[in-house]
């Protein structure tokens, strides 16, 4: 799928050495200096992390990444001032909020993303998250590191987690970058299926047939185990396209990426209502509802979505549609939504 992920496969495996789960991460020993590394390797169905060499993720750097993620004083500068991360990005929500915020697209879950290259709705930041940490604090937020150099505890943190204290922005990116590596879902009802730990329901077992098939085409664009393919689709939402929904076109000016957007993971999908770049859809049926009947024509449109036989939409019966919902709730993972390694430090 894509060739960034070889030099990782190498990577990976150094990161062996020290293998420890996210689940045992506790606070270092007090006086404790040597930074301790840390494997966030997912379960066997998932593929291997990329981890940049040059940004080894450790408890400490998690630990730093997280505080910076909930303290307010990271945004001190225009519209955002007074604002932390968390407080768009909230944990019982999937890391998103109710509502998009005026002026900005719908937000998206903070999950997995130490497996995603593709940044942002439209793609706009690809790379490594240590690239769209560097858009998040130098661009979006304008991050002051005085703040964090004249803080009483800051300089001692940065010290313990990438053995610097004079902080710069790519600091501060950098341990956001590992503090979101460590954002793993993978205890959903349906890897503990995928586990051979728990039964679905009969209905939830004919939605993962009609998600895994070509009857409901689901997994052609979010499939197992991350629930997205990290591309861009037009999955026809619209026929006209003006403003932020031309989407990823406004990236690439190629018209064949005219109103394509992220593919964005199904994971906690119940938690993280509205949906789609805009919020338009309130509720997973009526989500279910724009595929089954709702896709609109335009030059752009993903072939998948108009596939013979399916000119008119998915033709699902009313019993299939509440079977689909059903399946798409077992992506919820209340290990990860109430995990207090998760939750604000502060
Ligand atoms: C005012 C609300 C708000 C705040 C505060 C906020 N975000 Fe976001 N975040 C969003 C929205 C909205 C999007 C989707 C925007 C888009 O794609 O155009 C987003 C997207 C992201 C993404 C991309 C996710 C993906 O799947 O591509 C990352 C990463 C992210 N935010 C990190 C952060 C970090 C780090 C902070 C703090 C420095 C932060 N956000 C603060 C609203 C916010
Ligand atoms: C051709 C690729 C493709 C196929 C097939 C596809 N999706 Fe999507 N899906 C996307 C893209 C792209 C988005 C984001 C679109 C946007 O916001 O403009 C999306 C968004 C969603 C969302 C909202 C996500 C959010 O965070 O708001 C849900 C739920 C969803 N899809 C479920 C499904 C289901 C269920 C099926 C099968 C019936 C399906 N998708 C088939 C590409 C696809």
């Amino acid at each position: 799928m894509n060739g960034r992920l070889l030099p990782s496969l190498a990577l990976a495996a150094m990161f062996l050495v020290a293998a420890c789960t996210r689940d045992s991460v506790d606070p270092p020993p007090a006086g404790h200096t040597a930074r301790t590394p840390v494997d966030l390797a997912g379960p066997w169905y998932f593929p291997q992390m990329t981890v940049p060499a040059n940004n080894p993720t450790t408890l400490e750097g998690i630990q730093l990444g997280r505080r910076l993620y909930y303290d307010p004083l990271l945004s001190t500068y225009g519209p955002m001032a007074g604002r932390s991360c968390s407080s768009c990005h909230s944990q019982e929500l999937g890391f998103t909020v109710p509502t998009p915020p005026s002026n900005f697209l719908n937000v998206l879950p903070h999950v997995n993303l130490g497996w995603s290259t593709n940044f942002l709705w439209n793609g706009e930041v690809q790379g490594t998250l240590e690239d769209i940490m560097r858009f998040e604090v130098e661009e979006f937020f304008q991050v002051d590191v005085n703040l964090l150099r004249n803080h009483p505890e800051y300089p001692q943190l940065f010290q313990a987690a990438l053995g610097t204290s004079s902080i710069t922005q790519d600091d501060v990116g950098k341990a956001l970058a590992q503090w979101f590596r460590s954002m793993i879902s993978s205890n959903s009802r349906f890897d503990q299926y995928l586990r051979h730990e728990i039964a679905l329901t009969p209905s939830e077992l004919n939605g993962m047939t009609l998600y895994l098939t070509e009857t409901g085409d689901c997994f052609h664009c979010h499939g197992i185990p991350l629930l997205t393919d990290n591309a861009f689709h037009n999955i026809g939402l619209d026929s006209v396209f003006t403003g932020s929904d031309q989407g990823r076109f406004l990236v690439t000016g190629n018209p064949m990426d005219m109103g394509a957007f992220k593919a964005s993971t199904l994971r906690n999908i119940a938690q993280t209502a509205p949906y789609m770049h805009d919020g338009r859809f309130a509720t997973l049926e009526e989500v279910v509802e724009h595929y089954n009947s709702g896709v609109k024509p335009s030059p752009s449109l993903d072939p998948i979505m108009t596939k013979p036989g399916k000119e008119t939409g998915l033709n699902l019966s009313p019993q299939q549609k509440a079977d689909l919902v059903a399946f798409l709730n077992t992506f919820t993972d209340q290990t990860f939504l109430t995990d207090t390694a998760l939750a604000s430090p502060f």
